[in-house]
């Protein structure tokens, strides 16, 4: 396998950051993480919009271009033969001595690009049956928008989950709603069919799936809602999924101990699932 670090492709194996990068020291970096299918990479303007808009808020100077980004992407891809996988992108503000303080203005992001295989089948297997989901309480900050490398929160939950048998965690705010999961959206159909998620303007990431499902759904007529749900909601919902660029479309057949409509994935969920990608035909 090759990495990209800092402006050379080098063996993975051997890639390495200094101990002074301020990702390592400080979580002060941010990251995206794009699915990568036949060999092209999904919804890639997206994903660079929503990295350019996470340094923007963190006052971190991009580190090249959107073209040179791009092709960077794509020789990484090319390099690891990866047809279907994903691809790992990190930018820093870079290597100084340790200070909380900015470093000086001249010094350049770090950057570190990885891409794996992963196959598309696992993920199939696991939207079959259906996933499990614990709720927790969100003890993250509030600048959860941005999409930082700062994950201690998100680490604990998903091995919380693990832990209770379970795939994904749901961080629950201090009104008893649904945030997000510990790294993808929360989503629920309500009895009527319809499509329930957190709008984008508190408490959430605007997951890149959650922006082509949202218009995906509204070009199939099916009645979609902004707004926030409760735990409880979600327990007795019709049917529950999570999206992410990992897992694309998952169904959720169980909340802690309630099973979602009838233990099974949801119709609704299994048709978004099956017609994500018609946008990157
Ligand atoms: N996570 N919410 C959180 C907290 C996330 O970390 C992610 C993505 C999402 C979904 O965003 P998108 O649809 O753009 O992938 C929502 C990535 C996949 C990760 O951390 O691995």
């Amino acid at each position: 396998r090759i990495a990209y670090v800092n402006g050379r492709y080098v063996r993975h194996a051997e890639a390495a950051v200094h101990i002074e990068d301020r990702g390592y020291q400080f979580a002060d970096g941010v990251y995206e993480v794009c699915e990568v299918r036949r060999g092209r990479l999904i919804d890639e303007t997206l994903h660079v919009d929503r990295l350019e808009r996470s340094l923007r808020e963190l006052r971190i100077a991009m580190p090249m271009s959107r073209a040179a980004l791009g092709a960077v992407l794509r020789e990484t891809v090319r390099r690891n033969v990866v047809r279907d996988g994903m691809v790992y992108l990190q930018v820093t503000r870079g290597v100084a001595p340790r200070n909380h303080l900015f470093p000086a203005a001249d010094t350049a992001p770090g950057i570190v690009v990885t891409a794996k295989s992963v196959s598309p089948a696992s993920g199939d297997k696991r939207a079959e049956g259906g996933i499990a989901v614990i709720s927790v309480p969100d003890n993250r900050w509030e600048r959860v928008d941005i999409k930082t490398v700062g994950l201690l929160p998100n680490v604990m939950a998903k091995q919380a989950a693990k832990e209770a048998g379970a795939y994904e965690a749901w961080f629950i705010d201090k009104d008893g709603n649904v945030t997000e999961g510990s790294s993808t959206n929360a989503w629920i159909v309500t009895a009527d069919g319809t499509l329930v998620t957190r709008p984008a303007n508190g408490g959430i990431l605007r997951g890149i799936t959650r922006t082509v499902i949202l218009d995906l759904a509204a070009k199939h007529g099916l009645k979609v809602e902004e707004r926030a749900f409760s735990l409880d909601e979600a327990k007795r919902a019709r049917e529950a999924f999570i999206t992410a660029a990992t897992t694309l479309v998952m169904p959720v057949v169980k909340i802690d101990d309630a099973a979602i409509g009838n233990g099974a994935p949801g119709s609704i969920a299994t048709d978004l699932r099956a017609r994500f990608h018609d946008h990157a035909e």
